[in-house]
């Protein structure tokens, strides 16, 4: 359904994961504050980060997923990952999921970087649904899914049980045609 791809924004690049991508990416994952309302608790080891980078990158050589590692054009820093996984071709829709480390937050990167895989994902991928599943306290997701034009579609009870916590889900929707206009 996706294949790796390399994309161009103002002030970013975004490309594909790579094996070696999981070192930085265990400082984003064994911080408890960016992976608060994830499927995870903060990672402790970074062998937990190599593990989750090969899970990525068998999915996405499975075709079921497309993940993009977001890099400044200025400074070639890594600032985070976004992607479009769990992909159901015979309906056309994945879901998008996205992370920053902490120090560029409020920096409106990730609205430049989901924009642009979004963008991809309607006119390459073929996608016809975006869905994001968000946990209701996680606000500065809300905002950004707002802020790309997805709308709340539904509240999920008890959704997730993460470390012991119990956790809502709201669950928000994007279509082709709310982005692109008959
Ligand atoms: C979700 C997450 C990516 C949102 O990050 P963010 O920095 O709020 O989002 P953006 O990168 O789009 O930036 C938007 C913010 O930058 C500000 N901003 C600054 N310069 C900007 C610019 N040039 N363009 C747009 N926004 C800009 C905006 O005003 C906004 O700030 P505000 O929310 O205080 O109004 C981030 O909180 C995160 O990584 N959280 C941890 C992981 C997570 O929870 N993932 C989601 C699981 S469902």
């Amino acid at each position: 359904m996706f294949e790796p791809v390399i994309l161009d924004t103002r002030r970013l690049l975004l490309r594909p994961l790579r094996k070696e991508d999981a070192s930085i990416f265990f400082e984003v994952w064994s911080d408890p504050e960016a992976v608060r309302y994830f499927s995870f608790p903060p990672m402790q080891d970074v062998e937990q980060a190599h593990a989750r980078v090969a899970d990525k990158l068998q999915s996405s050589s499975d075709g079921n997923s497309v993940i993009c590692v977001i890099e400044s054009k200025d400074t070639g820093e890594v600032l985070g990952d976004c992607a479009l996984f769990n992909g159901v071709s015979h309906s056309r829709r994945a879901e998008i999921g996205y992370c920053l480390g902490r120090k560029y937050w409020g920096k409106g990167y990730m609205v430049e970087a989901a924009d642009a895989l979004i963008e991809h994902g309607f006119k390459q991928a073929g996608l016809r649904r975006i869905e994001a599943d968000i946990d209701p306290r996680n606000l500065p997701s809300i905002q950004l899914v707002e802020r790309l034009g997805f709308k709340r579609e539904g509240y999920l009870r008890e959704r997730w049980m993460i470390g012991g916590e119990v956790a809502d889900t709201v669950l928000y929707g994007l279509i082709h045609s709310d982005r692109y206009q008959a």
